[in-house]
């Protein structure tokens, strides 16, 4: 049989390591896929000195390949939402099936390319497009396919559990261990995608949009980053037992969905707190099958090439099934995903961590609980330090029951309306995942 042909647009970290990967491991892939693959033209500006890519055709624009009539499966690897977005609709139109790693692509614009691709019958598949190497698309959109998803919780970028870990254990600063993750490749081309919750925002989209059947909603996901954590709140949440995490979280309630990245603390006991490095983990909780979490490294060439060849071998499989039979894109028919909402966070309900810095005087500490308490707001515990030298302010740090975060915010307005506390204060959402 002809060998399928493959075109790898951008040849940088990831398409450097799916070529790679596709030549060295090629005897075990045609023995898997049961047809030879093949690259047939890469299209790069840049050479990658990691790649040895002897014969292979390179040209540097990306359409000649989009564009080859030879060229059967196009791997986009560039990144970004414009060009991308461009080259995808271009190859679905050619009738070539798509494999991406683009999560900003498939986040933003999956609704319009799954339809495009549904119109033209091709494939297109997007595993490596979150959490590198773990294949979490495939567990929940296949292994988990049985259950009533209830939430999804995970540690979705690699960079900012990195930048966590390293001030975490190593004391280093944020801009250090920040400038060593973009030198090895973890980091987004702007890395405040990655600080500010952007990249894993993306990420949780598609993970939501799976695990719920709804469309993809990127534009109403809550995104908070962790450039303001301080070693002071790391040290406090490790006193009450807990540690900080970026989670990315979807949960299902009775009136909608809550889909929101931000710092989270979580016991320190659970198995997600203890998630170092350049590492991902992704817990799902489904109705039948309980909690299962999913491991590995969320960044870098070739982890993220082994999901990016995975789907590379899972659409030759499929080459020649008919297109109404395949797995759908968001895991759910076409047709039958639900308009079910996402909540504004200020729906969301969560416990919170609060530290505010007060001046030591009577009658303080019962300002704050009454503000709290006139909110319905149950404290569950509170520890008050020695005042800090330069300011003579205590730091309060308080953690609180589960309440919706309307009530909370109205709180905080009140805590920082006061001439007792310094504004602004520090909230941290807090979930127990179990
Ligand atoms: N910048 C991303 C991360 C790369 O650090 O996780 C993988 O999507």
């Amino acid at each position: 049989m002809k060998p399928v042909k493959v075109g790898i647009c951008g040849l940088g970290t990831v398409g450097g390591g799916t070529f790679n990967v596709l030549q060295r491991n090629a005897a075990e892939i045609v023995r898997r896929a049961g047809r030879d693959i093949e690259v047939a033209q890469i299209a790069t500006r840049r050479l990658n000195p990691a790649c040895s890519l002897g014969d292979t055709e390179v040209v540097d624009d990306v359409f000649v390949l989009v564009n080859n009539p030879e060229i059967d499966i196009i791997v986009e690897l560039i990144g970004g939402s414009d060009v991308a977005r461009e080259v995808v609709l271009q190859a679905i139109a050619n009738g070539k099936h798509v494999v991406t790693a683009n999560k900003a692509l498939i986040a933003v614009h999956g609704n319009e390319i799954f339809e495009a691709a549904r119109e033209k019958g091709v494939m297109v598949a997007f595993e490596a497009s979150v959490a590198g190497g773990i294949p979490i698309i495939k567990a929940l959109r296949e292994g988990l396919a049985a259950n009533r998803i209830d939430w999804v919780a995970g540690i979705i970028n690699g960079t900012g559990n990195f930048i966590l870990t390293e001030m975490r254990d190593k004391g280093r600063t944020f801009a250090d261990v920040l400038a060593e993750a973009q030198a090895l490749g973890y980091a987004e081309a702007d890395p405040t995608f990655d600080v500010e919750g952007i990249d894993a925002a993306h990420k949780l989209t598609i993970i939501a949009s799976i695990a719920f059947g709804i469309p993809l909603q990127f534009d109403k996901a809550y995104t908070e980053g962790i450039t303001q954590l301080t070693t002071a709140d790391v040290n406090y949440a490790e006193e009450f037992g807990y540690r900080i995490k970026h989670l990315g979280i979807a949960r299902r309630t009775e009136s909608g969905v809550e889909l929101r990245v931000h710092p989270t603390l979580i016991p320190a006991d659970r198995l997600l707190a203890n998630v170092k490095g350049v590492m991902n983990a992704v817990m799902v909780n489904g109705d039948a099958v309980g909690s299962t979490l999913y491991y590995g490294a969320g960044a870098g060439a070739e982890p993220t090439a082994s999901a990016v060849v995975a789907d590379i071998i899972d659409v030759v499989r499929t080459l020649t099934t008919d297109p109404n039979n395949r797995v759908p894109h968001l895991a759910f028919q076409a047709d039958s995903l639900s308009d079910f909402p996402v909540l504004p966070v200020g729906d969301v309900n969560t416990a919170y961590y609060l530290r505010l810095h007060a001046k030591d005087r009577p009658g303080v500490l019962a300002k704050v609980a009454s503000i709290l308490s006139e909110r319905g707001i149950n404290i569950e515990s509170i520890i008050q330090k020695e005042a800090e030298e330069q300011d003579g302010l205590v730091p309060i740090i308080l953690m609180t029951h589960r309440v919706r975060e309307q009530s909370m915010n109205e709180a905080i307005a009140a805590l920082e309306a006061l001439d007792d506390i310094a504004a602004p204060l520090m909230r941290i959402r807090v979930e127990q995942l179990n």
